[in-house]
């Protein structure tokens, strides 16, 4: 797949900006908080339905504003073509989605139509960050490829709301009294057969994905370092294992914890406590690693990531990489630039074009665009004040 064009209304700073992308390399370009990272999450609200970021579409709209509309043109991989449009209405708090004239009434509907990867800052989290950072990735990777998962995992929560506000009542008054139980009931049921499928499911997806991580990895790093990624469910499960054997686990270990559900008000075991632990020959990431280490294997994710999209979805992701540049040595930048550019369409934000260190050959299907106050501005009116 690839991004033709874009236009921005009243989206961040953005109040009329028209875009048109190369096939391979566009680099955004500009100074500090001139909205350039606020083009890719406009690229991923058409691919994703929503933003990579932002949790809630009223802190995106411009200041003032009554609506944003971000349109989008793709050419698809078998050539068609596909006008893609998201328009958010603030007094109605609605978000709106269209492929051509059509709405899409389910979001859902739209996964893995228009598979991104996206590489930002914030993903540092990933190997850096707490147990529920990595679930986040997995989650994300899944959920571009399955809507079964996306469907389970919604519910998922719904459930666990449910759940621990009838566990929270429960600890107040130190007790689950026979009413409660009742209600309880159903939500544990609810929360066994759609968590079982979830763990199945991520194990599935890990013992899949882990290949594709050692090939990544190979391919940006001459050194001998293994990744490896393990995941680490609360409730035990092998891939091999059938979803009723996982439920009856389940069920069984609720049971157990039962008394300290009630105490602590909240639902203690399922999926949304699994880790999943990433390590390098052998070596947890987290205890051992380097930062560079912890950069590469990041990297190695991602590009993973898109090769796993791009077999299930049937379709080239683009790539999204936001400020990736800076925080990389001369020697990794080139040979990351080097491997992506010849991969897809990749869009890449940076204040200065130096990070490339001359590894990008301007012309073709690769340019400059650049950034100033919130709109696509000429070289020129870079430089004057
Ligand atoms: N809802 C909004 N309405 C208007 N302006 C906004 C809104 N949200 C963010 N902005 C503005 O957008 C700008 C930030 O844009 P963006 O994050 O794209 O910058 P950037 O070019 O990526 O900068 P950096 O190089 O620092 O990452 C800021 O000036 C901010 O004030
Ligand atoms: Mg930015």
């Amino acid at each position: 797949m690839k991004i033709v064009s874009a236009q921005l209304r009243n989206f961040r700073n953005h109040t009329d900006t028209e875009l048109e992308f190369k096939a391979a390399t566009n680099v955004l370009l500009g100074e500090n908080g001139q909205g350039k990272t606020n083009v890719l999450e406009a690229l991923s609200y058409l691919c994703l339905t929503k933003s990579f970021y932002a949790t809630n579409d009223s802190t995106v709209i411009q200041q003032g504003k009554e609506f944003f509309d971000v349109r989008g043109t793709f050419l698809l991989d078998h050539g068609t073509e596909s006008q893609i449009r998201v328009v958010y209405d603030a007094s109605l708090n609605r978000r709106r989605y269209f492929v051509g004239k059509q709405e899409v009434e389910t979001f859902s509907s739209v996964i893995g139509k228009y598979p991104i990867v996206i590489l930002s800052p914030e993903n540092s989290s990933i190997t850096f960050g707490m147990p529920a950072d990595r679930r986040k990735f997995v989650d994300m990777v899944i959920s571009q490829s399955s809507k079964v998962y996306v469907d389970d995992m919604l519910e998922y929560r719904r459930t666990l709301r449910q759940r621990n506000k009838i566990l929270i009542d429960a600890a107040r008054k130190k007790m689950l009294t026979a009413a409660d139980e009742t209600s309880l009931a159903p939500w544990t049921e609810s929360l066994v057969v759609r968590g079982s499928k979830i763990i199945l499911k991520r194990a599935h997806f890990l013992q899949e994905f882990a290949p594709y991580v050692s090939n990544a990895y190979a391919s940006i790093v001459d050194d001998n370092e293994v990744p490896a990624i393990d995941y680490e469910p609360q409730i035990a499960c092998s891939p091999k294992d059938t979803v009723a054997e996982i439920e009856e686990r389940y069920r069984r270990t609720l049971e157990e914890k039962r008394n300290d559900e009630i105490r602590t008000g909240s639902t203690l075991v399922g999926p949304h406590r699994d880790e999943i632990a990433f390590s390098l020959n052998g070596l947890h990431l987290r205890t051992f690693s380097s930062q560079g280490q912890h950069k590469t294997f990041l990297i190695g994710l991602k590009i993973a990531e898109f090769f796993y999209l791009k077999e299930r979805c049937n379709e080239t992701p683009v790539f999204l990489l936001d400020d990736v540049f800076s925080e990389l040595d001369e020697r990794r930048s080139t040979r990351l630039v080097g491997f992506i550019e010849n991969l897809a369409q990749t869009f890449i934000t940076t204040t200065s074009e130096n990070v490339f260190h001359n590894a990008l050959l301007w012309g073709g299907e690769k340019q400059k665009i650049f950034i100033r106050y919130g709109a696509a501005v000429s070289e020129k009116e870079m430089t004057t004040a």
